[in-house]
């Protein structure tokens, strides 16, 4: 029987036992260990070619450039980071540690874009020096700082603009941004946005290249990007009006992907579809941009699993609990989201049951699944919780003085060690203890 799961295409069920890439998850999880990240390079290649694939008629019919500029917050270990620009793919980076991991990686200067709405000097100076496509502003207060830095650094900037487009996302409140209450972007509406650009333009040191817009995440429903679109779509029509041209439309991220096997959601090409049409609706009344997407999720999260053993099992009067030595420091989704991984035992049973399944810290919000039926689970067992690739090793702590997991890469070349896990030494290792108190 082989039995499929929807998004991940690189892992199957066979004679009895999970296989991702071809490689089993319980000999994996034997050879490296558990709690154990586990990520499919041949999935982020699928899920990366989704992507140029659906929008190379944008480059066709809009004769101009498309970019993918990976979201690095998703997951910025080096060896995906490092995939992702051997495929072409550009980054996003909101931080002078993600554009060092950026450079590191090879990521030409001309696909970073570099996004937030507190960057420092210091980030500042960096972008400048790494002569970055775009800093996408978020306020005014940093408009001034690029061009002061610029100045000093004797340089020019190149400055995009993120607009708030109030636009309701439809997704979870913690991870929508372009509500008027979001502390993200320039208000369109009030003419913030006009104001803040009219103003770069008086500036001498830096240029300004775009408009930039990030709605939110894990979007399940296509109809917000249409909207976005058209916001900026229209903002760019009224800066022409104003005499401005801009060369880059950068829609930020957002695409979701089905964290629920039995729920379809729109793909790559449903996206493409929805933001290609809409953005040609404008071709008679502006010069097509470049178009620019930040997605991460959509990438990398299909891509990740974490096989997790079972050490306990626990019945009381209402539930019967697995104990799993991860934990929601190795993955915060479900505590800090109520977010739904999809969860499976590795090895298959004749027989099924309800558990829920628990990680080990001292917290009621540590739990990975709750009332899931799952192949009947024995002490040793080896569990795997999906879709964890974005957004899982990248927000991992040490909560608890746990060491963050180690993490492997499945590919057509075998399976590698791609992050080595924390020793008790590193986690003390930045702690300093007074004189007096030795
Ligand atoms: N661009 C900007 C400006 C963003 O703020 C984000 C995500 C992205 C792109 C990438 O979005 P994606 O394609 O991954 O949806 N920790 C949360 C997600 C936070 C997303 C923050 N911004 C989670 O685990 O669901």
């Amino acid at each position: 029987v082989k039995e499929m799961f929807l998004g991940n295409d690189t892992v199957e069920i066979k004679d009895g036992r999970m296989f991702i890439d071809g490689y089993d998850a319980i000999e994996i999880a034997e050879k490296f260990g558990t709690p154990l990240y586990v990520m499919s390079e041949e999935q982020i290649k699928i899920n990366y070619n989704r992507y140029v694939e659906a929008f190379k008629r944008y480059e066709e019919e809009a004769g101009k450039e498309f970019i993918v500029a990976y979201a690095y917050k998703a997951n910025a270990n080096l060896a995906i980071t490092r995939l992702l620009a051997k495929l072409g793919c550009g980054a996003d980076v909101v931080s002078g540690g993600e554009l060092y991991i950026a450079k590191l990686s090879g990521v030409p200067s001309e696909k970073i874009v570099f996004n937030g709405n507190c960057k420092t000097k210091e980030e500042i100076i960096m972008g400048i020096e790494a002569k970055i496509r775009a800093f996408n502003v978020d306020s005014i207060s940093e408009l001034i700082l690029i061009n002061e830095t610029a100045k000093e650094l004797g340089e020019t900037a190149n400055v995009a603009f993120r607009i708030n487009p109030n636009v309701d996302p439809k997704t979870h409140p913690k991870i929508s941004t372009g509500l008027k209450k979001n502390k993200f972007g320039l208000d369109v509406e009030s003419g913030l946005a006009l104001k803040a650009i009219k103003m770069a333009l008086e500036m001498e040191y830096v240029n300004v290249v775009g408009v930039h817009c990030h709605i939110g995440s894990q979007l399940t429903d296509i109809s917000p990007f249409v909207e976005e679109t058209k916001k900026v779509m229209e903002f760019v029509v009224k800066l022409k009006e104003e005499g401005i041209e801009i060369e880059d439309v950068n829609l930020g991220g957002g695409l979701g992907i089905p964290y629920y096997k039995d729920k379809e959601i729109p793909t790559q090409k449903d996206l493409a579809d929805a933001i290609i049409n809409t953005m040609l609706q404008y071709q008679d009344k502006v010069e097509m941009p470049n178009l620019i997407l930040e997605p991460g999720r959509s990438l990398v999260a299909t891509a990740g699993y974490l096989l997790t053993k079972v050490h306990h099992i626990k019945e009381t009067p209402v539930t019967k609990w697995v104990m799993v030595d991860a934990g929601m420091n190795d993955m915060m989704r479900p505590a800090m989201y109520e977010a739904y991984h999809h969860i499976i035992n590795c090895k298959v049973k004749d027989e099924k049951e309800v558990v829920s399944v628990a990680g080990g810290l001292c917290e009621s919000s540590d739990v990975f699944g709750r009332d899931r039926e799952l192949d009947k689970v024995e002490v040793g067992d080896i569990l795997a919780i999906f879709d964890v690739g974005a957004y899982g090793i990248s927000m991992a702590n040490n909560y608890n003085a746990r060491g963050r997991p180690r993490m492997v890469l499945t590919s057509k070349k075998g399976v590698f060690l791609i992050r080595e896990r924390e020793t008790y030494a590193d986690l003390i290792a930045k702690d300093i203890v007074p004189p007096h108190l030795l």
